[in-house]
């Protein structure tokens, strides 16, 4: 293999951006300039997202003004809600949230529409349809009542509503919006690259966030939050967990929710997220899950120094809160569709396309003979 060849575009620049910012060295994260830490402490998942689609934080006036554009964007059709009641009960709801977002492209009357502002209203039309989305496939699944976004609540709490019907405490509420906020955005991941390289051809928003999604199911993106809590359920308690880890670590297997393309001393969103994990097991009075995932990770660092991502503290985040485990990669696509949409209208306005070079290793040219000769 050739010295050019950057298996995994590992270290290329492919472009600028001035939607965030990963600093590795410093173990830290900006979205356009501001710390995630401070972000998911001080600020709703609504200025977040205004933020990443705007390029500012809102005032107040900007912030009402926003928040009634995505309050008045949550219904979905009747033609979608019949199609989410009828996408089959065993199918991967990743699966179905990438047709629920392909469908919403056929229906928005702006799809063939790539202005800046257009993208705009599309952006906030996503960003308040996907999760109406995800939460009606959350009940049909279990045979339950489509439950409609009610327009008085914020994001975080509709979110709840339309999933359970009910809203938990403002602990609990606040531990998913800070989730939010730290998964909405981390400059070119997989997923986000995969949106600009379908917008880099001028196709359409709708169609770069349906590959978007695509990309974030796998295992070693989005879909490792699902993973760890599928780990965490087999380790089944602390008193496991060290043994459990060193056989993996012997068997030189890979252990879902560590490790990260950039981050190679700690993700820098963990601290954040695990303190909101400890919270939320702490109000759902869970001593198990957070002691487990301590031993997991002290074990880990100590024999591999491999650090946790966020998906770690996450995935048992929303265990606690109640959600099925394979609904957590499409409540990561709820948060992550501010980044992906501000990206993509970010290729649209300097665009070039993008397509890079392989180096051929297949067979010598040879000569077409025909069938009879064959
Ligand atoms: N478990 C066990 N070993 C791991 C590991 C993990 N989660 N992550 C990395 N390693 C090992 C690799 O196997 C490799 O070992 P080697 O040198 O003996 O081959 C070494 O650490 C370096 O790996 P690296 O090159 O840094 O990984 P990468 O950049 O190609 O891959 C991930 C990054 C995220 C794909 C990888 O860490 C992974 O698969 N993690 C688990 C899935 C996950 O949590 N994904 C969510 C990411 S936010």
């Amino acid at each position: 293999m050739s010295d050019e060849i950057k298996k995994g575009l590992v270290g290329v620049i492919s472009d600028e951006t001035k939607v965030s910012k990963v600093m590795a060295d410093i173990n830290s994260l900006t979205y356009r300039g501001y710390a995630v830490q401070d972000l998911a402490e001080i600020c709703s998942f609504e200025e977040v997202a205004y933020l990443l689609l705007n390029g500012e934080l809102p005032t107040i006036k900007e912030l009402e003004n926003f928040t009634e554009e995505e309050k008045s964007e949550r219904d979905i059709s009747e033609n979608l809600k019949n199609i989410i009641k009828n996408y089959p009960k065993n199918a991967h709801p990743m699966d179905t949230t990438r047709t629920s977002i392909s469908h919403m492209g056929l229906e928005d009357p702006e799809t063939e529409d790539n202005s800046k502002e257009a993208n705009y209203r599309k952006a906030v039309r996503l960003l308040s349809k996907i999760s109406t989305a995800v939460a009606a496939n959350f009940r049909c699944r279990k045979g339950q009542e489509i439950i409609d976004p009610d327009k008085n609540l914020s994001f975080s709490e509709n979110f709840f509503h339309m999933c359970f019907g009910k809203i938990p405490s403002q602990e609990v509420v606040k531990a998913f919006d800070v989730s939010m906020i730290l998964y909405a955005e981390h400059s070119f991941n997989a997923s986000t690259f995969t949106s600009r390289v379908i917008a880099s051809s001028l196709s359409d928003m709708h169609g770069a966030v349906v590959g978007a999604v695509a990309s974030l199911k796998g295992p070693l993106h989005g879909g490792a939050n699902e993973a760890v809590m599928h780990m965490l359920n087999e380790i089944k308690g602390p008193d496991q967990a060290e043994e459990w880890m060193m056989n993996k670590i012997k068997n030189k297997g890979l252990v879902m929710g560590f490790g990260h393309r950039v981050y190679k001393k700690g993700d820098s969103r963990v601290p954040t997220m695990t303190k909101y994990y400890e919270k939320t097991a702490a109000f759902f009075k869970n001593e198990k899950l957070p002691k487990t995932s301590q031993i997991l990770r002290d074990v880990m660092i100590r024999e591999k120094n491999i650090y946790p991502n966020l998906d770690f503290p996450a995935g048992p985040t929303y265990y606690l809160m109640g959600f099925d485990i394979d609904f957590f990669t499409p409540i990561f696509v709820v948060s992550r569709i501010t980044g992906w949409t501000a990206h993509i209208i970010e290729q649209f306005a300097n665009n070039r396309l993008i397509r890079p070079l392989s180096a051929y290793n297949g067979a010598d040219h040879r000569r077409v003979r025909e069938l009879k000769d064959r």
